[in-house]
């Protein structure tokens, strides 16, 4: 059963490969996107490890040349898809979108050159990686935390990963609709659109975008020119991971500058995430930082924030809190809490549970101690598979798949699942 489902996991992968990255899906994503590259790889690095190193490598060739890493690389025309490399209009030479992601890459390199079977062979790629994807982590402290805080902003909802979250639905109100170009939505003919942000919110994504073109995408002055600065717990906590991650890397493969600085930015991270802990709540949550104000919504963002090392007693009120939610689901996480009145069980980020952000949290708890919760929340992944296929994401209550299908990611996170535990027992 395990092994038929690794192989119908390892059948997704090969249907969205386009030889030196994967699209996330087809139809929908017709591109390479950031994360679910990065994320998608270490599905790879269980069956073809040279395979997962070149997805990433593929992503990194693209970074710009001040360190930025966009989150969409337009290998090749298709207009299926909308916004297109001429929204973007970033002039690159290979076009791309002009915003990031979440830097997953520190964490995923360092954990597929621990597993790695050809050892010669992944310190030889990871230590070509290590400056970029340190550039990269650069590139966010420098462009996206100008007080120097500790913590970075996201200046776009697609940079969270997470579009249409409640945490930014009072920011949102700032962002204005006027001079919008007009724009076809493409991604509602090949997804529900009752699983899909709004039109309102899809005018707001393009305002952000038109505004951020207008200023030449110089990210000197995108931050502050931005009115959409978000700090996000789930956001910082993924950096501050990769740092932390990419830290032990160098030390391993000599590059001691690199895992001093890296070192450094995460500590300052998990120290400055104690301003975003919310009591009440008994989770982090999101801070907007444009407005000046902490956001009092509880969405699986506060609780991503397990996957770097927040102190122990944070991660065991998270596991109790996911064990509160978990009384209204009937698989965990929900993307945001099923009892307050804008979860939406079918919509994108604003109720379904997500494969990938299951892993991570997992992952974080389980190295917090919290295996219980994180063995939980991982059956509960396997459970949503075996129930509904590899879907982009799921209802928590019914498990109905929602958005697109066969998804890279999602295939990707049973791989690692299923393989780590067959190799742990
Ligand atoms: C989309 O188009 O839905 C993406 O999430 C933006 O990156």
């Amino acid at each position: 059963m395990k092994q038929d489902l690794i192989n119908a996991a390892r059948e997704v992968l090969r249907g969205t490969d386009r030889g030196s990255y994967t699209v996330p899906t087809n139809g929908l994503y017709p591109f390479q996107w950031n994360w679910d590259s990065v994320l998608s790889a270490l599905g790879f690095a269980h069956f073809d490890e040279a395979r997962a190193w070149t997805e990433i490598e593929t992503l990194m060739a693209h970074q710009w040349p001040d360190g930025m890493v966009p989150h969409i690389i337009f290998h090749q025309m298709d207009d299926g898809y909308f916004p297109g490399p001429e929204v973007w209009n970033t002039g690159r030479p290979v076009p791309t979108s002009g915003i990031s992601q979440p830097p997953v890459a520190g964490f995923a390199v360092r954990r597929i050159h621990d597993r790695a079977r050809d050892k010669a062979m992944s310190a030889e790629r990871a230590r070509a990686l290590l400056p970029r994807i340190h550039a990269w982590h650069e590139w966010f402290y420098r462009h996206r935390d100008p007080q120097g805080t500790g913590l970075v902003a996201i200046i776009h909802p697609w940079e969270s990963g997470r579009d249409n979250s409640v945490d930014w639905d009072d920011a949102f109100t700032r962002v204005p609709t006027e001079g919008v170009q007009p724009f076809r939505r493409r991604d509602t003919a090949h997804a529900n659109p009752e699983h899909r942000p709004t039109d309102e919110q899809y005018k707001r994504y393009i305002w952000l975008v038109q505004h951020f073109r207008n200023l030449n995408w110089d990210n000197a002055r995108l931050h502050d020119a931005s009115p959409f600065r978000m700090v996000d717990p789930g956001f910082n906590a993924i950096l501050i991971r990769s740092c932390s991650d990419l830290a032990v890397l160098a030390d391993e493969l000599g590059e001691p500058d690199i895992a001093r600085q890296s070192r450094a930015h995460a500590e300052r991270g998990i120290a400055a995430m104690e301003i975003l802990w919310n009591d009440a709540l008994g989770q982090y949550a999101c801070f907007d930082r444009a407005a000046g104000k902490l956001i009092d919504s509880p969405s699986v963002g506060g609780l991503l924030a397990a996957f770097c090392a927040i102190p122990q007693p944070r991660a065991a009120a998270i596991a109790a809190r996911i064990g509160k939610l978990g009384e209204t689901v009937r698989f965990l996480v929900p993307s945001h809490d099923p009892q307050a009145p804008e979860y939406d069980g079918k919509r994108y980020w604003r109720g379904p549970v997500w494969l990938i952000v299951n892993y991570m949290i997992a992952d974080g708890l389980g190295a917090a101690g919290q295996t219980a919760m994180a063995r939980r929340i991982e059956e509960d992944s396997i459970r949503l598979i075996e129930q509904s296929g590899f879907a982009e994401y799921y209802d928590p209550i019914t498990a109905e798949p929602c958005g697109g299908g066969s998804f890279t990611w999602t295939a990707a996170m049973v791989i690692e699942i299923l393989s780590t535990r067959t190799e742990a027992a």
